[in-house]
């Protein structure tokens, strides 16, 4: 998929013509790796992966925009924020299910999973709902449990809070906008 993302722009931009790229992709079946090959390789794409600092600063700007969505009432772009958040809170689990604190295997699997199934229903509820009540109560909640999660992985440093400003100024939170239209 990757190749041929990039035979695609070669052929974008003129280098690769469309009757060589799309014979490149017909005549070259994938070489079968050998074991050591394969080694190699999940060695390679190991050193892709980010580390997990980088989705969690991704939770932290989407979950400080969604108070300021639901502040203002906009509840498809909070909707969209939690999803982002929610998704992105799952990818850091994905990319280290099980965190080593002082020699001892933290199952943050299992703490996500927990608080899937409470805190954040309880805010995707409030969205649903369009209660601002309910919200602030149900975000701060999960506040405590994005603190809950730090502390188990030895990261109590961390400890979120109620922002106190908009980080994407970018984006426009008011539902009435009108421009651009
Ligand atoms: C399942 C566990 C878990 C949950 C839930 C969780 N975090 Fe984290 N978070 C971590 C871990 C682990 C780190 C430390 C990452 C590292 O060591 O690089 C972290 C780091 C962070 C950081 C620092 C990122 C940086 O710059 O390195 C912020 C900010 C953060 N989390 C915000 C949040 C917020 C806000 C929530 C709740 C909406 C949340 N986290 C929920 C596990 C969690």
């Amino acid at each position: 998929m990757l190749v041929g993302g990039v035979v695609d722009r070669l052929w974008l931009t003129g280098v690769v013509s469309t009757a060589s790229a799309q014979e490149g992709r017909a005549t070259a079946p994938p070489k079968p790796m050998t074991p050591a090959e394969m080694q190699a390789e999940i060695e390679r794409l190991k050193t892709l992966v980010p580390s997990y600092s980088h989705p969690m600063q991704d939770v932290a700007i989407n979950w400080a925009s969604l108070w300021f969505a639901a502040q203002k009432k906009n509840w498809p772009l909070a909707r969209y924020f939690y999803n982002e958040a929610r998704s992105h809170i799952a990818w850091t689990v994905r990319i280290n299910p099980n965190d080593k604190v002082n020699g001892e295997i933290v199952d943050l699997k299992s703490i996500y999973d927990a608080i899937d199934t409470s805190s954040l229903t309880m805010v995707k509820d409030a969205i649903e709902k369009q209660n601002s009540t309910q919200f602030v109560a149900a975000y701060k909640t999960m506040l405590e449990s994005c603190y809950s999660c730090h502390k188990a992985a030895g990261k109590p440093m961390i400890r979120p809070q109620i922002p106190t400003a908009s980080i994407l100024t970018i984006v426009n939170l008011d539902p009435n906008a009108t421009w651009p239209d």
